[in-house]
């Protein structure tokens, strides 16, 4: 039979961080010529409207309700690597005899690394996988890192208090971690980082960001890694938004009259957020500051925004009014390329991270959770366009915080190298070495396949 056209299955969880990234390298691989197929759940689904050549697939994840209304990224995980795998067999199956009546072939399954169970089901099928890992190659290496200590017996690796550094991680701290403290994470991290990609793996990261962290991988994996990085880049000619809440674009509309830099943009992502007590310090923090401010205040942070508002004093209502805009949810890719924004206030989830950076917006970091005080560190101490502040959420505190990055000469020098980072990753992505690792990814997948 003669193979007309190789096809690939994609397979996310179902959570924003992670489904973005591999839309975007869904629209990348297509535009090398191969077909794309992508999985998804029942909810958190992307439009099929919006990318009108893939062909999407309907899974059955595992989860109850319960599960998705807990935001419990360590059980939900656990429960859908356990509860997913006939499901995804009998899709991979039934791939595999739909393509070989099109003429086609199933070249290569390419799964997200929070869903390792996918490694037997692939080798079981023998079919070609390759793991994209959605966060930091940094952030990896922790996971490497913890499992090494946990087999030596020198753990606890963390102390979520310590500022001392991590022998073997340094320039991260201990408190930069993630937190693997329950039993259940443990299991989970060991079994992400056992998993064997047959192709190897794809990072969402660019080289002249983590060189040595790359390398390093490199060294203890055994797998080959392509940093084909930030995939939003490379994914250009796609515009279309794989957001679940709908974007504001008002905003744009408030961004076009405000002087060049003048506006911080503050967002902590799909997950994270503050208290109603938090955010009342958040109101008075930026008023005080004197600052412009974009301020994202997903819905379910707090009952009714406009009540929430009405409680606050007159002098902070005002200052809102005049100088800040506050929506649900932003179309955060344009308003970080607009010219007005200066500055975002960040929780450094990883594609916040790399979209500042390709922008040249520094950041002034407020890691929740996970991954993002590995992103932190990096931002503020490796790449210096990240403002370390001591994140305590208290007015005083944040107006100092949020002039330091808008109005003094720190900012300035961090918004400066920030531009020149921003340049680095266009070269990297132009022909550069996010560029060649695409090729190299690329002819990976052709070379299994002829
Ligand atoms: C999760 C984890 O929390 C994070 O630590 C990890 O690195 C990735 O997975 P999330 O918290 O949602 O992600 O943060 P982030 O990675 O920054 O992703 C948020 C995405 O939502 C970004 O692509 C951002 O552009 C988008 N976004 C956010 C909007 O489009 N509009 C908004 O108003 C806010």
């Amino acid at each position: 039979m003669e193979i007309q056209r190789l096809r690939l299955v994609l397979i996310p969880p179902p959570f924003q961080g992670h489904l973005t990234p591999m839309l975007q390298l869904a629209t990348i691989l297509h535009s090398k010529g191969f077909a794309i197929s992508v999985a998804h759940a029942h909810f958190n689904y992307p439009d099929p409207s919006h990318h009108p050549n893939f062909c999407f697939l309907p899974l059955f994840y595992g989860l109850s309700d319960t599960h998705i209304s807990s935001n419990n990224v360590v059980d939900i995980t656990a429960t859908l690597n356990t509860n997913c795998v006939s499901p995804i067999k009998e899709l991979l199956v039934d791939q595999i005899q739909k393509a070989n009546i099109n003429h086609e072939k199933i070249a290569c399954v390419i799964y997200d690394g929070l869903m390792y169970s996918i490694d037997s089901v692939a080798r079981e099928l023998k079919l070609p996988s390759i793991v994209l890992r959605t966060t930091s190659a940094t952030n990896f290496l922790t996971y490497h890192a913890f499992v090494q200590r946990q087999s030596s017996g020198c753990l606890p690796l963390q102390d979520s208090m310590s500022s001392d550094l991590v022998p073997e991680l340094e320039p991260l701290r201990f408190k930069d971690l993630p937190m693997f403290n329950s039993g259940e994470m443990q299991k989970q991290v060991a079994k992400t980082i056992a998993v064997r990609p047959s192709l190897g793996v794809i990072c969402n990261t660019v080289d002249c960001l983590e060189e040595e962290s790359l390398y390093r991988l490199h060294q203890v994996y055994k797998v080959s890694f392509f940093p084909i990085g930030p995939l939003h880049l490379l994914a250009e000619e796609d515009s279309s938004s794989s957001s679940f809440v709908e974007e504001d674009y008002s905003c744009i509309g408030w961004l076009k009259n405000q002087p060049r830099e003048s506006v911080l943009y503050v967002s902590l992502g799909s997950i994270a957020s503050w208290e109603e007590k938090e955010l009342t310090e958040v109101a008075w923090g930026l008023a005080n500051s004197k600052q412009k401010f974009l301020w994202v205040i997903r819905p379910g942070t707090i009952g009714d925004v406009s009540e929430w508002l009405q409680l606050l004093p007159e002098d902070v209502r005002v200052a809102i009014a005049e100088r800040g805009c506050i929506v649900k949810w932003a179309p955060q890719g344009e308003v970080l390329a607009h010219q007005a924004v200066g500055g975002f206030w960040s929780h450094c989830g990883w594609n916040s991270t790399l979209e500042s950076l390709c922008e040249g917006v520094p950041i002034m970091c407020q890691p929740h959770f996970g991954d993002q005080g590995v992103n932190a560190r990096l931002l503020s101490h490796v790449w210096k366009i990240g403002l370390e502040w001591s994140t305590v959420m208290e007015r005083g505190a944040i107006e100092g915080a949020v002039r330091r990055l808008m109005v003094n000469p720190e900012g300035k020098e961090m918004r400066q190298r920030a531009l020149k980072l921003k340049n680095e990753i266009k070269i990297a992505v132009k022909g550069g070495s996010s560029y060649a690792a695409l090729n190299g990814l690329v002819k990976s997948i052709l070379s299994v396949n002829i």
